[in-house]
């Protein structure tokens, strides 16, 4: 894999494929720009090192064909929004391909920027046609791929634009590639995997995959639901994942050890708050967070741990009520100062926004914030990821 340089972006129409996947509250505000804010550095290089013109593809959501050039998947707010952060012009085009968008960028200022319109509106892009990778790779002359987090999807952006141009790493795929090399390389009897959230069909690979080879793997959220349920415990009301009960009856391993919450915050019938130990909860209550034994039990795991990999939060935490299990790991994890971390996963990150909102994501020499979601589960369970493939 190539990473860019100075040498390669000068005076090149450079294309470069963002994941500019943010989500928007009501009024079309973006809720986390965590994203974006991530590959401001590359946008900056490229600008000093002269790159003729910056020409940024990113998909928006998953627009059915009905959704087609609705405003709630246009990128145009995301355009507007870079302007500000960049303070100055990001111009935007309504069509990511065609003559005309060709000549439109030839007339642009040297250095412009210019975000194209949401590729998922194509559905060639998902299908991965050579067609339309060639019509995307006509408008520049070099490519980078600076999508780490959609980089486990086979689409033509990211697997079928490097056929046709020289292509290159950008800062932030090689540093989120170093960063989850980093933690499968730790001694894994140092390594303490913490897992939360739902969806235990998209986790349960890499948790078994982490069960093989790390120390400890903690876990709360909506995925312990499931695995204690798979074991035969009451779960009430709360979120499970019934058709994963089967497989999550087998999960385990002879190496690393698995800890379940042994206590819970749940909702009662008549919707008040209580602790109840596992084997206690009621058929009518819901598990909406960790108890306080076992965010005592987590945090403690984790101040001790030399390595940790941290996925997903511990409990319903859009409820204040509930933050609780959360907010026991985040303060847990963020004062160990000596344990190579990643944090990673659209939701925990929003998690860390909510329970502590002044804080100001940085990746250090230690800890590592990654913008993966689905592609980090994937990357760290050993799966190759085409989108980097293709740079190969
Ligand atoms: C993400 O948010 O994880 C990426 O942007 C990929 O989005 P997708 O799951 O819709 O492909």
């Amino acid at each position: 894999m190539k990473l860019i340089t100075a040498n390669a972006v000068y005076h090149k129409r450079v294309l470069v494929r963002v994941d500019f996947n943010v989500s928007f509250d009501e009024q079309g505000k973006i809720l986390d720009d965590f994203r974006i804010q991530k590959i401001l550095p590359t946008l900056k290089f490229l600008q000093e090192q002269e790159a003729d013109k910056i020409i940024l593809l990113s998909h928006l959501g998953r627009p059915q064909p009905e959704d087609r050039n609705k405003s709630d998947f246009s990128l145009q707010k995301v355009a507007s929004y870079l302007e500000k952060l960049l303070g100055q012009k990001v111009y935007f085009s309504a069509t990511p391909i065609g003559n005309a968008l060709k000549q439109e960028i030839a007339k642009l200022p040297a250095r412009s920027f210019i975000l194209l319109e949401n590729l998922r509106f194509y559905p060639e892009e998902e299908k991965n046609e050579v067609e339309f990778a060639k019509k995307l790779s006509d408008l520049g002359d070099i490519f980078i791929n600076e999508a780490f987090s959609v980089s486990h999807r086979f689409s033509a952006s990211l697997c079928g634009v490097p056929k046709f141009l020289p292509s290159y790493a950008g800062f932030l795929l090689q540093a989120e590639i170093e960063a989850l090399d980093k933690i499968k390389k730790v001694d894994s009897n140092q390594l303490v995997v913490v897992m939360g959230g739902a969806k235990i069909k998209d986790k349960l690979p890499l948790i078994q995959s982490f069960l093989e080879w790390a120390r400890f793997v903690l876990i709360g959220g909506a995925l312990a639901n499931t695995i204690i349920k798979a074991w035969d415990f009451e779960v009430g009301l709360s979120l499970v994942e019934e058709e994963m009960i089967k497989e999550a009856q087998n999960i385990g391993s002879q190496k690393a050890e698995l800890v379940l919450p042994g206590d819970y915050r749940v909702l009662t019938k008549d919707h008040k708050i209580a602790t109840r130990a596992l084997g206690e909860v009621f058929k009518s209550d819901t598990i909406l967070d960790l108890g306080p034994i076992s965010s005592r039990t987590f945090a403690k795991f984790l101040s001790k741990a030399h390595a940790i990999f941290w996925n997903g939060p511990m409990g319903k935490i859009e409820d204040k009520r509930f933050r609780e299990g959360t907010k026991a790991v985040l303060e847990a994890i963020l004062s160990n100062n000596k344990a190579q971390t990643v944090i990673g996963g659209g939701d925990t990150l929003a998690s860390l926004k909510l329970i502590k909102p002044g804080y100001q994501i940085q990746d250090t020499k230690l800890r590592f914030f990654s913008t993966g979601g689905g592609a980090l589960l994937e990357y760290l369970s050993g799966q190759t990821l085409p989108g980097i493939k293709a740079l190969n």
